[in-house]
């Protein structure tokens, strides 16, 4: 058997084929720079993308977006499960639980055909922001909001987790946020969704496993970790001398650095825009000007720069949503992706199992237990 190649973390590996997206040439969705889908579509034009593989016309939208908005509640039993545990339970460990309890109730859990793929796929998109509110909603002892069928999937989360409608900038900023959060080829969470379901089993567990390796702090989690930076630094004339003493002490700061990217991420540019924007619309400028000194040590002291979390921390902040909430929103984008890729694997499936580069003992013979010290 002749030695596999090797490159710790799959670093520059080739480790499946996809076309969903790539990263060659600048992020693109099944072909659409991100950024052209940014300024011109919704997230929920983005997800049909994603999912059915075209943009839809107006007609094929509306189609979408009702069976979507038809999907938006929860079996009584989780809502109950949700309730019950532990109120120091974060959100995303809540979220990854009730997609996994969510399988045991889809009407099409047994089928893995493509058709009952996008349905489930179709249902989960619903449900996830369902969860994040409600659970936000019950761990604060405040009553369930119902969905509402008439707003997008960015209008309707923020209208459950609040109570009331946000204004068009807030939907907007967030609906962009979603759009840039929805797709990224084969990163660590999408990478294990296709694992898991390269197997045969079920999109569900591939869903759960996938939100499992979001949470980590250098993927979906650093999004969280944004303002622990911020606040860490102080105020934009602290900047600069505290990034200098984090980095001499071999300190991450979270938001910046890519596995792929290492000239800066398009999408960070495009939310940056946002972040300001909000910001100056909830009258604390201080975190962007904090994080305007960050990024030039960053950029002169290690050449980095910030990716998507970067600006995404600062904008939910500014929105004044908790910082808990951050990943999980990640999710409830990065689920059109996810499902997207399990969908693709299983189109054409090949059971993903590399090898490993043994580092153990010598081989050597079992000692009986009465003999060993
Ligand atoms: N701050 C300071 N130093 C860094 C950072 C950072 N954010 N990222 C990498 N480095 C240093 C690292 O210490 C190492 O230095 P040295 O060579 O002196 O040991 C060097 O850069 C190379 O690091 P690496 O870990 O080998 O690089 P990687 O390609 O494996 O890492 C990364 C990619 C994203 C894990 C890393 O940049 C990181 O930890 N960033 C902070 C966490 C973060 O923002 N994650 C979000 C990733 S993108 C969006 C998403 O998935 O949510």
């Amino acid at each position: 058997m002749s030695t596999p190649a090797y490159s710790p973390g799959l670093e520059g590996i080739v480790a499946g084929e996809t076309a969903i997206c790539t990263v060659e040439g600048g992020l693109s969705y099944r072909g659409y720079a991100v950024g052209d889908l940014a300024e011109h579509c919704s997230f929920d034009e983005v997800a049909h993308l994603l999912l059915h593989g075209e943009l839809p016309n107006a007609a094929q939208l509306k189609a979408f977006q009702t069976r979507v908005a038809a999907a938006r509640r929860l079996p009584p039993p989780l809502k109950d499960l949700l309730a019950a545990l532990p109120k120091w339970t974060v959100p995303l460990d809540a979220l990854r639980t009730a997609v996994s309890a969510l399988g045991h109730f889809d009407q099409d859990a047994a089928d893995n055909s493509r058709d009952a793929n996008l349905r489930k796929a179709e249902r989960l998109l619903a449900q996830i922001p369902v969860v994040i509110a409600d659970y936000y909603r019950v761990v604060k002892g405040l009553p369930e909001v119902q969905a509402r069928q008439d707003l997008s999937h960015a209008a309707n989360f923020l209208y459950m987790l609040r109570g009331g409608e946000a204004t068009p900038q807030e939907v907007k900023a967030l609906d962009v946020s979603l759009i840039l959060y929805a797709e990224h080829e084969f990163n660590a969470s999408t990478f294990a969704a296709r694992v898991i379901v390269s197997t045969l089993s079920d999109l569900h567990s591939g869903i759960t496993g996938a939100i499992g390796a979001l949470k980590g702090p250098l993927h979906g989690g650093a999004n969280e970790k944004v303002m622990d930076i911020l606040q860490a630094a102080g105020a934009p004339e602290h900047a600069e001398t505290w990034t200098r003493s984090a980095l001499f002490r071999k300190e991450r700061i979270m938001g910046f650095g890519h596995r792929v990217y290492k000239t800066g991420d398009v999408r960070a540019g495009i939310l940056k825009a946002y972040a300001r924007a909000a910001a100056e619309a909830a009258g604390e400028t201080k975190w962007e000007d904090t994080a305007d000194a960050i990024e030039r040590v960053m950029a002169a002291e290690k050449n980095m720069f910030p990716n998507l979390d970067w600006p995404a921390g600062r904008l939910y902040h500014a929105m004044k949503l908790e910082i808990p909430l951050f990943t999980p929103i990640f999710a409830m984008s990065r689920v059109a992706g996810w499902s997207a890729h399990v969908i693709e694997q299983l189109d054409k499936n090949r059971l993903i199992r590399p090898r490993a580069l043994y580092a153990g003992p010598a081989a050597r013979a079992v000692t009986p237990l009465a003999h060993r010290a």
